[in-house]
């Protein structure tokens, strides 16, 4: 895929909000994971035909790392604080938390945030059954976007354009599955049997 750069400079301009708000919180490289993830969503926006949910793709593929790059204990720290809960497997790999404490975090700072693109915000490393189209999105792009150096990103990539949504998300679920250096998350685990089996673009 072509990365169109006048795209690109129209998302900084038009959603100078959010970009200002990461530049924030992230290093140079991680902003532009999250403006290639935006720009890669919009594109599977338009693939699928939900050209409407471009707006909230773009918002939440800026937000979704905005607390990648806390340290751990200070991930711990703020999940306590603001209610999160923290499982066995987030309490040994704390990272885990950075999608549910963007996504409180995003909600804070951007009060009037929509409900699912906070859901595909705090979603977006495990994903969850019955995830909303967004978080789908979200999901496929964040694995996928052109500037992932791992080669299953172009795989994925290639799955969309030539055998559709479904199929590239049933990939990307599988690859994040075993990709994992921890056991297999339970909520990953769901997601995989639910993307399998449902309609997705019904
Ligand atoms: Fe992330
Ligand atoms: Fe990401």
């Amino acid at each position: 895929m072509k990365t169109n750069y006048t795209e690109i400079d129209e998302i900084i301009y038009k959603y100078e909000r959010y970009t200002k708000e990461i530049a924030k919180w992230l290093t140079h490289s991680k902003v532009q994971h999250s403006i290639s993830t935006v720009s890669y969503a919009s594109y599977i926006a338009k693939k699928i035909e939900k050209p409407h949910l471009e707006h909230k793709v773009v918002i939440a593929g800026l937000l979704h790392d905005l607390c990648r790059e806390l340290p751990p204990y200070e991930m711990l720290r703020r999940a306590e604080e603001l209610d999160i809960p923290i499982d066995d497997f987030a309490k040994h790999n704390p990272i885990l938390l950075h999608g549910p404490l963007s996504a409180e975090v995003a909600k804070q700072i951007f009060t009037e945030l929509d409900e699912e693109i906070y859901e595909a915000i705090y979603w977006h490393t495990t994903g969850k059954a019955g995830l909303k189209l967004t978080g789908l999105i979200l999901y496929l792009a964040d694995f996928s976007e052109p500037l992932r150096k791992y080669p299953q990103a172009e795989v994925a990539r290639d799955i969309l354009d030539t055998q559709g949504f479904q199929k590239a998300l049933i990939y990307t679920v599988e690859q994040r599955l075993s990709l994992k250096k921890h056991s297999a998350l339970p909520q990953t685990v769901e997601f995989l049997t639910w993307v399998k089996k449902e309609a997705l673009l019904s």
